[in-house]
Parts: structure tokens; sequence; C-alpha cells
């Protein structure tokens, strides 16, 4: 049999492109929420390893109008929070059901991830819903494979030692933007006792007895060293306190699941979090918080196109800071209970936004609020102190006739009457997410490739926004 793209007979059998991830070094392959072998499903659809990946990456997005969008939209599970209770119902042989699951494919990964742990993981309910069981942990491995491609695999470590006192975790490495070191987490662990070396790419660590409570102050305010550290301490022997603790919400989201597993967590939310050990903790079922950052960009969605949106299932007080400067450049918000509306009849007025740690602006929200800064009358300033890379959007919203200029950490953008369609790509999530929106209130065309970055962290993107009249298709090859 031969491929059906290049003709070799190296092929692989796969069911369609619903394909998320490809690992061809172990033979598995991930289709949607299935694992399956590698064996024969359907002969009419057999390509290699090679053309497989290049064919997923084929879909794309075209936005053919700009419409002032109107309407309503709900926003999912925020996947910055699901992903680390994910890994942490680790802790537990108990059953945990999680509710509000974002099904995004960064989701599917780390379900696959526990699955390879020994863990089971199902989703109902229309994929809203997860149920763990992690009684039969058989493994502490988590391959390059899997945390290459989504760095938050890093985040079972601190489950892996708390509850088997061992793991082996692939090093995950830079990305699209920037180094990423994981140092602090490891700084964390070690001061519990916990024995790390590297090797070949890989961290290996291990506890002779149990985790010890300790002392620990984070150099800068981590969300993922925190909640590492955090899911180690709880089965940990005596009080550990993590001083410049990280205070987002999804830290604080993840310490509520904990304690409803029975941990005793206090001052989430505050820059020092005081953990006591204690000896078990117990499945529970918990409901994850409404994603800010998808918030936040439905938000600026219905900024930038002059449109009125009111956006549901929303914390007002977790996307403040995304408020107080859409309000600064001149656009209406009025906040209910679980609810914005967003609306904008004015030009957008120039405004200059830092990034900073919870309650900052957030740098996930940066790339999008570069796409409206584009727009603005005026120049604004953007400068960006989290990442030391996240202007990759910068170089593609030019190509569609924006004129932002870098400087460091600084991005000086001359805001447009308008934006022009063109070819771009999504070179991370949020760049991806600013792409479509520049789309949205452009001039003709706009053709977005790479999307399966903006699939990581967007539910559904262009069938919410086709709800709100935008002229949005995702088109598969
Ligand atoms: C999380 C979010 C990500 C968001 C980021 C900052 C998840 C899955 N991802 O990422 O969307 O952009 O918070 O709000 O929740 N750092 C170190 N050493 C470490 C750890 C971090 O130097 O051991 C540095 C990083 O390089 C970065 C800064 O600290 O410059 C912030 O990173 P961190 O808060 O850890 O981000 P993540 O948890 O990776």
């Amino acid at each position: 049999m031969d491929c059906k793209s290049c003709n070799s007979d190296r092929v692989l059998d796969i069911f369609d492109l619903a394909i998320q991830r490809v690992n061809y070094e172990s033979k598995l392959f991930i289709i949607t929420d299935k694992l399956i072998g590698c064996q024969y499903i359907n002969r009419n659809q057999a390509y290699t390893p090679a053309c497989l990946e290049r064919k997923m990456h084929m879909s794309k997005y075209i936005i053919t109008d700009a419409v002032p969008l109107k309407g309503r939209v709900r926003v999912s599970g925020a996947k910055n929070s699901v992903l680390p209770i994910i890994a942490a119902s680790l802790l537990t042989d108990g059953q945990c059901t999680i509710q509000d699951i974002p099904y995004l494919s960064d989701v599917r990964i780390m379900c696959d991830l526990l699955r390879s742990l020994g863990a089971d993981a199902e989703f109902s309910c229309n994929n809203t819903k997860l149920l763990i069981k992690s009684k039969g942990l058989n493994e502490i491995y988590a391959p390059y494979e899997l945390v290459s491609k989504m760095r938050a695999s890093f985040m079972v470590m601190g489950p892996l030692l708390a509850r088997i006192g061992k793991a082996k975790i692939s090093f995950p490495g830079g990305c699209a933007i920037g180094t990423r070191p994981v140092d602090l987490h490891l700084k964390g662990f070690s001061a519990m006792g916990a024995e790390i070396h590297h090797e070949h790419g890989y961290i290996y660590a291990t506890v002779k007895d149990k985790l010890k409570g300790a002392n620990i102050y984070l150099d800068f305010p981590s969300v993922g060293a925190t909640e590492n550290i955090m899911t180690a301490a709880v089965l940990a022997d005596g009080q550990t306190i993590i001083e410049n603790s990280a205070i987002e919400p999804e830290v604080v989201d993840l310490a509520n699941f904990l304690t409803a597993m029975g941990a005793d967590i206090k001052g989430a939310g505050t820059d020092t979090i005081k953990i006591n050990g204690v000896e078990k903790l117990k499945g529970t079922e918990y409901s994850v918080i409404p994603d800010r950052i998808e918030a936040g960009t439905y938000m600026i969605a219905a900024a930038i196109t002059h449109g009125d949106v009111v956006i549901d299932n929303i914390v007002p007080d977790h996307v403040k800071p995304v408020t107080a400067k859409l309000r600064e450049a001149g656009v209406e918000i009025s906040e209910e209970l679980s609810s914005v509306r967003v609306k904008c009849n004015d030009c957008i007025k120039a405004v200059d936004i830092k990034t900073h740690p919870y309650p900052g602006f957030p740098t996930d929200m940066q790339a999008q609020m570069t796409s409206l800064m584009c727009m603005a009358s005026g120049t604004s300033m953007i400068i960006e102190t989290i990442f030391e890379n996240r202007f990759m959007h910068v170089g593609e919203l030019n190509r569609m006739g924006a004129n932002i200029k870098i400087d460091g950490r600084s991005a000086i953008i001359e805001g447009r009457p308008k934006l022009t369609g063109a070819q771009v790509k999504a070179t991370d999530l949020r760049a991806g997410a600013a792409m479509i929106l520049a789309g949205l209130c452009a001039d003709g065309i706009t053709e977005i490739t790479d999307i399966e970055h903006i699939e990581r962290g967007y539910v559904n993107i262009h069938e919410k926004l086709q709800s709100l009249g935008a002229k949005i298709q995702k088109i598969d090859d």
C-alpha cells in the first residue's frame, strides 16, 4: 500500500484528519480522544508520518469581510486551570470528575499523558466532563514528544513526586515565545528533599522517603512553579511555605480543587501560600473557572469590529486589566455578575500597555491588544516584561499593513485607519488569536495558516465568531 500523498510505501493507516499528534516512534496515534494503535483502520487513508504531519498543518481560517460583531458568546472553562488540575488528579487513587472542560488539543494531550502513566481518563457529556481514575499509576515518564508539544506536561512532576517519589520528565526547552526555564520548579522540589539530575534531555527526580515541607522563596512569581510546588507539597511531611508565589486566578482554582480533595492550603491568591501536608487525598467533583484570556479575546473582537457583544460565563474581576485598558481606549464596557457587554461606536484611542503578573495586564493578552492598537488613532507603546520573545505576531501584522516597530521588549505602534487582508501565520497560540482579530477588521481576505496553535487554546473559535456574525470559515485540506 502506498502513501496517498507521496506514494512512499512507509505508510501509516489513519482514521481521518482529525489526528492531533503523531508519535510514530512508539506507534502511538492520538486521534481526537481515542488512542489507536498502528493497525489497519481504513485502507484508503494511508500516509507516511511526514505527509501526515504536513496535512495536519494545512487547515486554515479564511476571513472574508469586516463586519461589526453582534450577539452573545459563552466563554469555555480555563485551559490554564484545567491542565494543572488534570495533572493534580494524579495525587489520589479516588475518582476525580472535572466539569466545564474546554475540549482542546492541549487537554487531550494531558489526558494522553495521564493514560500513559497508568490512569484512566474519559470524556463525557459532549466532552465537557472528564472522569479521571489514577488508581493504577505504574509509570513515571513524560516523553519528549509530549512535553515539547505542550509545556504544561511538566505539571505532572509535582504530583508524581508526591505520590510515587520518582519522575522522569523531558526538559521542556524553549518555545516560540522565549527560553522558559523550569529552574524555579526544580529549586522548589530540591528544597523539599528531591534529588534531581539531568541527562540526555531528561530531568530525573527521586525522593528517598517522602517529600518534606520547606520554606521556598520564588525569585519570580511563576505560575507554573507555584502550581507544581503546591501539588508536591500537599502530601509532604510538614508545612511548606511558598513566598512570592503567583496570585493568578488559575493558581487559586488549583488550590480550590486540591482543597476539595482534602488538602490543607491557606493563602492561595496572596503572595504567601502555606500548605500543611496531609496523609491522603480523596477524589472529588469540581468545575473549572471560565477562561479569562478567551474572554478578553472576545472583548477585543467586539471592540476591533466596532460591535456590540455580550460575553457570558466570565468573572469580571479576572478581566479587570483588560477592561481598564479597553475603557481607556474609549470602549464602552458594562459588567454584570457573570457577563460583560462590550460596545464600541467611537474611534479607538491609542493606549500604552506593560505586561505584568496578575493583576497586571496579562502577557497572554498582549498580542491581541497589539492588533487593537494597530487600528487606534495615535501612537501606542506595548512593553512585554514576562517573555523575552513574544513579538512574533508583529511581522505578520505588518504584512497586513500595520506600522509596528520593535525596540527590545517594546513595540511602538502607529495606528492606521485600516488593515488589509493577507496570508498570515499563527506563530503561537495568542499570536494566532491576534491574526484572527486583525482579519476581522481588515479590508479584503485574510488567510491564517498554522491554526493548530490557535486550537490549543480556543474552543471552536470560528464557530463562536460565526455566531456573532463574523465571516470566518475553517478550511480543512
Ligand atoms: C503560565 C501560562 C501562560 C502564561 C504565563 C504567564 C499555563 C499552562 N500557562 O505559563 O499561558 O503566559 O503563565 O502568565 O498556565 N520562569 C523562570 N523559571 C521558572 C519558571 C518561569 O525563569 O522555573 C520565568 C519564565 O521564563 C517567564 C516567567 O518566569 O519569563 C513567567 O513564567 P511562568 O509564570 O512560569 O509561566 P508558565 O507557568 O510557564
